[in-house]
């Protein structure tokens, strides 16, 4: 996988509305301002890619970024936002799993969950509705530059416990400092050379 040469393709409301050539995905999901824009940034070493706000609800469509010719990066609306006004989030909730539903190219996902607090209900529910489907999921506990260094293990145990995960699937990352951007980068390939299903 090659970072250097990614460019947005594509914007869209529609989750059937997949960019040409086919190749695989990976999708950056989380909720509302936890920093899926920001860790894609971060990944591509690009700072203005993807669009990025201090207030929550900032992306509001699917964009697909293609890496180098290689696959697409996929950065989703955020979930769980209760400023964003009801009819935006009604319409949200249908594009983010449609997508993820009915993606045939998905190789995989990261999900983003802030590494401060417990996961909410609807990360679990997320990760839970992933391992269901059997879509490979990484979780990236985001905003580490918060969390001192003695907190980490205790909130990955926790984190593992909360969503029935290994506690080797869970990474911590950071936007601020790119903590945690090799692993996610090496884990994001792996996800790439898997089969898609
Ligand atoms: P939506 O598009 O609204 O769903 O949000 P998002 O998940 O894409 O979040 P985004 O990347 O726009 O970041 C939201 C806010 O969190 C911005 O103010 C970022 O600067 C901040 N932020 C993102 N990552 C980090 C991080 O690692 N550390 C800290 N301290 N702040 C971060
Ligand atoms: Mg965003």
């Amino acid at each position: 996988m090659e970072v250097h040469q990614v460019h947005h393709v594509r914007t869209t409301v529609d989750p059937d509305d997949h960019p040409s050539p086919p190749l695989p995905e990976i999708a950056f999901v989380g909720r509302s301002n936890v920093g899926k824009s920001s860790l894609l940034n971060v990944l591509c070493r690009n700072r203005r890619l993807a669009r990025v706000s201090r207030t929550p609800g900032k992306t509001q469509t699917i964009n697909y970024f293609e890496v180098g010719g290689t696959c697409y990066f996929v950065d989703l609306p955020g979930y769980g936002y209760a400023a964003v006004p009801d009819a935006v989030r009604a319409a949200w909730g249908p594009m983010i799993e449609g997508y993820l539903e009915r993606s045939s190219r998905l190789a995989g996902v990261v999900a983003l969950i802030d590494g401060r607090h417990d996961p909410t209900a609807l990360d679990r529910k997320m990760v839970a509705w992933l391992a269901e489907r059997g879509i490979p999921t990484l979780v990236a506990l985001t905003k580490a530059d918060r969390v001192p260094r003695g907190r980490r293990r205790p909130r990955i145990e926790a984190t593992a416990e909360a969503l029935g995960l290994d506690p080797e699937q869970i990474v911590w990352f950071s936007s601020r400092t790119g903590e945690g951007r090799d692993a996610v980068f090496s884990a994001v390939d792996s996800l790439l050379r898997q089969e898609v299903p």
